[in-house]
């Protein structure tokens, strides 16, 4: 399984700062033809993108399979782009499965005369087996670089990780490894056998409160987490916001190809804590029916003319 994972991930291998401030990336599988070979991140995603060893593009980590980005807007992991806005100070849960359930929890504003809140994910309660584990933005007021506003804690335990590039974190017993990936605001956090993710801790910037009219004052930037998943082990009763795209032969009820495709029913997602497994949709606990699901293959995407994001496998 792991062999089969790892030929069809994406994968990162150095990341250099140009004097653009952009990053560079590097495929690390040597059997790849573009081993090596520095490519710099889109303006798009500066900071946070990936090579594809196989077709050896670069692709923003937002822009992928099992992305949770932005306000929030998601990549199934059936390759399609949709947003779910749910309500602020909630929780939903993302990804249900016999032995993992993932929660999010949304802050966010109203916009003076919206009839909804915008949201950003701001932190994960992550379930496996009987842990618990929390990843979390902090509240901040003006964002800065160079403080590290990442909260991490482990069956309630909070834990401290040097902010340097590479310190790890290691649980063997949980088979849980935490690694920053950069000094500050990044980390990898990998269970073995069930999942991989890497989360980024970002403010919502002046520019894209002027844009998107999010009215972002002083006394609080909205750090939030922009989120890339990789599941090893979903059985096909999966649900959850994201969960549910993974199974083979999903259905996406969402409009493919408007510039703002929604994934309805909050209800049906809704937990009633970050660390409750008691949305509607929950699976979690439930006997394994046995059948697991492979990882998806890449996909590739770009945008489509109608203004939506489209990927092909
Ligand atoms: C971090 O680890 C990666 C992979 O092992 C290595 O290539 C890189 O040089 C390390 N970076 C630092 C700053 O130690
Ligand atoms: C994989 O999933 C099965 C069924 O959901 C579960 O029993 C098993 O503990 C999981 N393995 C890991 C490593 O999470």
């Amino acid at each position: 399984m792991a062999a089969v994972v790892l030929s069809t991930v994406f994968v990162l291998l150095a990341a250099l700062v140009s004097k653009t401030g952009a990053w560079s990336v590097s495929c690390s599988n040597p059997y790849s033809q573009c081993y090596g070979q520095l490519q710099t991140c889109p303006a798009n995603c500066a900071q946070w993108c990936e090579v594809d060893c196989t077709t050896c593009n670069v692709q923003c980590a937002c822009d992928k399979p099992g992305a949770v980005c932005q306000d929030p807007r998601f990549i199934g992991g059936d390759g399609v782009m949709f947003y779910f806005h749910g309500e602020k100070d909630k929780d939903f849960c993302i990804v249900s499965d016999p032995a993992l359930h993932i929660n999010a929890h949304f802050i966010g504003k109203r916009g003076s005369g919206m009839t909804r809140d915008f949201t950003w994910v701001q932190s994960l309660g992550i379930m496996f087996g009987s842990r618990t584990l929390y990843i979390g933005a902090q509240t901040v007021g003006t964002w800065d670089n160079h403080v590290d506003a990442l909260s991490l804690s482990f069956d309630g335990q909070p834990l401290l990780l040097p902010p340097r590039v590479n310190a790890t974190l290691e649980f063997p017993d949980a088979g849980l490894q935490i690694v920053r990936v950069e000094g500050k605001n990044a980390v990898t956090v990998e269970v073995k056998g069930s999942f991989k993710l890497e989360a980024h801790v970002v403010p919502i910037t002046k520019q894209e409160s002027r844009i998107h009219n999010y009215d972002i004052t002083a006394e609080n930037c909205f750090a939030h987490l922009e989120l890339n998943f990789q599941f090893f082990n979903l059985s096909t009763e999966v649900n959850g916001i994201l969960g549910q795209t993974y199974v083979p032969g999903y259905k996406s009820p969402v409009k493919v190809g408007v510039p703002m495709p929604i994934m309805g029913g909050d209800e049906s997602y809704v937990s009633s804590a970050l660390f409750q497994t008691d949305c509607a949709v929950s699976k979690f606990g439930a006997t394994p029916s046995g059948q697991t699901i492979r990882q998806a293959a890449s996909a590739s995407c770009g945008n489509a003319r109608s203004g939506g994001l489209v990927c092909r496998r």
